[in-house]
């Protein structure tokens, strides 16, 4: 661990945004694991306040209400101490696989249009701040979230090789998966994330970009552990 930031005060932070399908969830974890620090998953929190909207059966549009389950989100990430996925519990109770279905992906990017909803998961995400260290996963970390990271990422990939992953990992869980219709929802979800009028997904000005379309898992994470070598 670099004594410098430590005794900056400072808790450092590596942000690595970018679309769904990029990698940048299973990258972010691995880089978590590999230093030690705390993992924060905002489109977690996204689908979340996304998932007890549909549950109450609330108009996703509906700013007020749904900013308010934003800020009352009553959630907690159970942490295990490898690279998996942490368990989730909302209210209460465990949620499984349910958040990461596409029916719950386009209900968040729905909510996470919403300027009320954003402010209301601000502090929420940054109290995921803790030492040694943040990998923050997102759309909007390094731009708003973190402006002051040591290290911003934007991971992309085609919108076609994005479709194929996320195709593969419907199967391997033996959910049922179109190719076709997979595609055309990226595209429609990415045109949503990019053009909304707050927080929209574009790299940080000081963000480096990696596109991961013919890159796998491994050789994205080494690039990104040699750019923080460099910094340390
Ligand atoms: O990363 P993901 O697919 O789990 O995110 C789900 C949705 O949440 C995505 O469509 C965009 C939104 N999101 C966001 O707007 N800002 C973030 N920091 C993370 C996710």
């Amino acid at each position: 661990m670099n004594e410098r930031v430590i005794e900056s005060g400072v808790v450092p932070v590596i942000t690595i945004d970018g679309p769904s399908g990029s990698g940048k969830g299973t990258v972010s974890r691995i880089i978590a694991s590999r230093l030690g620090w705390h993992f924060l998953d905002s489109g977690a929190l996204y689908r979340l306040v996304a998932l007890a909207a549909l549950r109450r059966h609330e108009d996703l549009a509906g700013e007020d209400k749904i900013s308010s389950i934003a800020r009352e989100l009553d959630v907690e990430f159970k942490v295990d101490s490898g690279a998996g996925e942490p368990q989730i519990l909302l209210e209460g109770s465990v949620v499984g696989s349910e958040i990461r279905s596409e029916q719950c992906g386009d209900a968040a990017s729905k909510v996470a249009a919403l300027p009320a909803v954003r402010e209301s998961l601000l502090a929420r995400q940054r109290d995921f701040r803790c030492l040694p260290g943040l990998v923050a996963d997102g759309r909007d970390m390094g731009s708003v979230v973190f402006p002051d990271a040591k290290l911003k990422i934007f991971l992309d990939a085609s919108p076609e090789e994005r479709a194929q992953r996320r195709y593969k990992q419907l199967k391997e869980k033996g959910m049922s998966a179109n190719l076709a219709g997979l595609l055309e929802e990226i595209k429609v979800r990415d045109a949503r994330d990019r053009n909304r009028s707050v927080a929209p997904l574009v790299p940080a000005a000081d963000a480096i970009l990696v596109d991961s379309t013919n890159q796998g898992i491994d050789e994205v994470v080494a690039g990104i552990l040699e750019e923080w070598s460099k910094l340390v």
